[in-house]
């Protein structure tokens, strides 16, 4: 099976004697790299470029997703990294999100744009994909994760203000700038998709201060068992999976 994953940052040791390739696209050309391992092949994006410089409000979020379809990759895992809108959920700590709230402002949704289509979104995050996940979380007895947290999407690129985050945090329990629309697109093309979200920092207000910094070098402390995590997971990932994403999608042309 071909599996995708995107991040915004590299993945140590997770992709082995990658093949760059260009995948062209609608929505222009992305750079993929292709590794293929025992039993399934791996698809990498950053969803930042090649260069991982764009920023998260010029994400080409269609390109990236489209390539993982017209590359035939049927699950993606994604990479996130976040801030905690709750004292229960600390800096370090990971999240595998089960639903998402979307707050951005500029980004096209869809790739239906010329019919009335409707994806079901009840169950954003793939349900077998989150199993295999919480599974293999629980192997790493060093860290703290949540099975559960409703992720909530900020335009970008700046952070919030302490106002926004104490409204927000009614209604959600992490925030981060690039998991919407990515998650929507991957359910439009019938692609399975889970998230595991890093924690980077108390949100606006419930810390003294955002730094870019802190939230790199909190990755960067989490990247090895983060791609641990990943490689168990791709390799419990079955080709038959009892979820609905594929069949689910209520395309309603009305
Ligand atoms: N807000 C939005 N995105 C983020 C944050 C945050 O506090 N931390 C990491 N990504």
């Amino acid at each position: 099976m071909k599996i995708g994953i995107i991040s915004g940052h590299s993945i140590a040791n997770l992709i082995k004697d990658p093949e760059k390739i260009m995948v062209e696209t609608a929505f222009g050309d992305i750079s993929v790299e292709v590794s293929r391992e025992k039993k399934h092949d791996l698809f990498f994006i950053n969803r930042h470029g090649e260069k991982s410089d764009v920023p998260p409000h010029k994400v080409n979020h269609l390109g990236n997703i489209q390539a993982f379809a017209s590359s035939h990759v049927e699950c993606i895992l994604s990479i996130g990294t976040v801030g905690s809108m709750k004292k229960s959920i600390q800096p370090r700590d990971f999240v595998i999100p089960h639903d998402f709230v979307d707050f951005t402002k500029s980004r096209q949704q869809t790739f239906f744009d010329d019919k009335r289509v409707h994806v079901d979104m009840t169950n954003p995050y793939c349900p077998s994909l989150r199993d295999s996940l919480i599974k293999n979380c629980k192997k790493f007895h060093e860290i703290t994760f949540h099975e559960k947290g409703i992720y909530l999407a900020t335009e970008g690129p700046r952070l919030e203000t302490a106002s926004e985050i104490n409204y927000f945090s009614k209604f959600a329990d992490i925030v981060g700038m690039t998991g919407s629309p990515e998650i929507v697109l991957a359910r439009e093309r019938n692609i399975c998709y889970a998230s595991l979200c890093v924690v980077c920092n108390m949100a606006a207000g419930l810390q003294n201060k955002l730094t870019a910094d802190e939230i790199s070098r909190i990755y960067t402390e989490k990247e090895s068992v983060i791609s641990n995590i990943l490689q168990l997971t791709i390799d419990s990932i079955d080709v038959e999976r009892d979820c609905n994403c594929k069949n689910d999608l209520s395309k309603v042309t009305l």
